[in-house]
């Protein structure tokens, strides 16, 4: 990991293409191959929300409860619910979100092995067992992001919670279209979760996100969303990054995306 330095960019207020960039990629459709490596490991993750609800026999729709959407009168083809943390690291960030959502599967996806093989260590728990919704998975985010988009499209899963914590921020001008926001996978990242958390360090950054968030509604003509973007001062860091930020006192930034 890096040290907790602050972000040092040339670039000093957003990006001066992010909108014509953002505008271009929300009328184009990202089509690089999918890797085998994520396919199977989107695989290995359907099977453990698969297993997780067919042992809890909760509510698949809401990931609570005991009564089945079926019995309610709902479709049985009704969604399931299903929590992501892209970039998720050393895995903390995916354990406290599987506390937060007890009756929903979370999958903290990384390409990193070297980070994915801290996941769920005694340090990360504090001696308490990994919560049984939390699952790990390495894969490249751009290629796991079209496959879950798939699914909430077939209606077979709903992401009501999605965190994007501490991205890479690439802040060289030179090397923004490598920032999530200005990538050709942007739309497919936007459209996924009902709720997209993204934390970051660099403020820049945090208002870029949610500027191209506004950009792609606006182009594809969706209204209604609620963008935010604020800082805001964890009480209890719950990344790797975050603590390291957090005791460096650099002050973290947030944007929220509601659909
Ligand atoms: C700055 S680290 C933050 C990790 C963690 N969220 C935290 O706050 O401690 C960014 C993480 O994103 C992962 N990452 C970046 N791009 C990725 C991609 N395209 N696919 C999968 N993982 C990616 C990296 O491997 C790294 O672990």
């Amino acid at each position: 990991m890096p040290g907790a330095n602050s972000v040092t960019s040339n670039q000093e207020t957003l990006h001066k293409d992010l909108e014509e960039v953002v505008r271009k990629y929300a009328r184009t459709t990202f089509l690089r191959p999918i890797a085998d490596h994520t396919r199977e490991a989107f695989a290995q993750a359907e099977e453990f929300i698969r297993k997780f609800y067919e042992a809890r026999n909760a509510d698949p729709a809401t990931g609570c409860g005991e009564t089945s959407a079926i019995g309610r009168g709902a479709p049985e083809t009704a969604p399931v619910a299903v929590i992501l943390d892209s970039g998720c690291g050393t895995g903390e960030s995916t354990i406290h979100i599987a506390r937060r959502f007890p009756g929903i599967p979370v999958i903290g996806i990384d390409k990193s092995c070297a980070r994915l093989n801290k996941a769920g260590n005694p340090s990360q728990t504090a001696g308490e067992d990994v919560p049984a919704n939390a699952f790990w998975i390495r894969a490249e985010l751009l290629d796991f992001w079209r496959l879950a988009l798939d699914y909430v499209k077939a209606g077979k899963w709903t992401i009501p919670y999605h965190a994007v914590y501490y991205p890479n921020p690439w802040p060289k001008q030179s090397e923004a279209t490598r920032r999530f926001h200005m990538h050709p996978i942007f739309p497919t990242l936007l459209a996924l979760g009902e709720t997209i958390e993204l934390r970051t360090n660099w403020e820049i950054y945090a208002r870029e996100f949610a500027e191209a968030a506004r950009i792609v509604y606006d182009e594809r003509a969706v209204a209604g969303m609620t963008i935010k973007c604020e800082s805001f001062d964890p009480e209890k860091p719950e990344t790797a990054f975050e603590r390291k930020y957090k005791e460096a006192r650099q002050k973290l930034w947030r944007a929220f995306i509601k659909t």
